[in-house]
């Protein structure tokens, strides 16, 4: 297994692409809103991305997906296919947006509440949200990339929660899905990877209220839970840097290291 070393300008590229897909985030949050169609989100998307961004919408036509965007909500955990689905009050909802811009990939997905949500619902966003950033903060050139899975299965099993094993974060950069496969869990059976100064990756871990296993539904996408409980997921993009980690999707109110965890 092979894991790319970025150049300093393919680095460049990558940071232009995660601010391009977090600003496509922040576009479109007012519009999620109860009544709101997941295709109207796509359109609206698409069109940002196209036509103000220049960039191209990276899920379009992968390996056949549909659409320009994933939208998953509530027990869907992953790859939702927009469609006709009216949100509604209390509901939670995944997007997750991918753009590719001067040949590079920025990808990074949030939650959203529709809404008030229950009790749990926001318990379970807040579980995955720190689920994610215990993991960034294991990144660190010499370190080892099963310490970063091994985090938060960790935090997550120590708040009821599972984790998805069937889908995991990828390297990124000329390529949407790149080597290696960033585990949101820990096992021996994996190759593990030594970190190093260079290295593009996302951390976006698929966080369950119920049991791990999932199921995929007839349209050969969407991701559900096997036991239809809730499922939230936030993922960044992330580069090593010399003496720890740059996260290349940040947006502009989260810190760079977040320590509320
Ligand atoms: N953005 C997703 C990820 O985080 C991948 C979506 S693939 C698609 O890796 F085809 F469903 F868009
Ligand atoms: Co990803
Ligand atoms: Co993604």
């Amino acid at each position: 297994m092979t894991v790319s070393i970025k150049k300093v300008e393919e680095i460049e590229k990558m940071r232009i692409a995660g601010r391009l897909a977090v600003d496509v985030l922040d576009m479109i949050t007012p519009y999620v809103q109860v009544g709101v169609t997941t295709n109207k989100l796509d359109q609206l998307c698409h069109d940002y991305i196209v036509n103000r961004q220049d960039a191209i919408p990276s899920p379009l036509n992968y390996k056949g997906f549909p659409k320009s965007i994933c939208t998953s909500i509530n027990h869907q955990v992953c790859h939702g296919i927009p469609g006709n689905k009216v949100l509604k009050k209390g509901d939670i909802l995944n997007i997750d947006i991918t753009v590719k811009k001067n040949g590079y990939h920025g990808d990074t997905s949030r939650m959203f509440f529709i809404d008030t949500p229950s009790i749990r619902a926001k318990r379970l966003v807040e579980v995955a949200y720190q689920c994610l950033w215990i993991g960034i903060r294991q990144v660190k050139p010499g370190r080892y990339l099963s310490e970063v899975g091994k985090a938060i299965q960790q935090y997550a099993m120590s708040h009821k929660c599972s984790v998805v094993r069937d889908y995991c974060g990828h390297g990124i950069g000329s390529e949407f899905h790149e080597e290696p496969q960033v585990l949101h869990y820990y096992t021996p059976d994996a190759k593990d990877v030594l970190l190093q100064s260079g290295m593009t990756f996302t951390i976006e871990p698929m966080i369950n209220l119920g049991k791990p296993e999932v199921k995929l539904l007839p349209d050969q996408w969407t991701v559900v839970t096997k036991d239809h409980t809730l499922s939230a997921q936030w993922e960044h993009t992330i580069l090593v840097t010399d003496d720890g980690v740059d996260i290349l999707t940040l947006s502009p109110g989260e810190h760079q290291i977040d320590t509320t965890g």
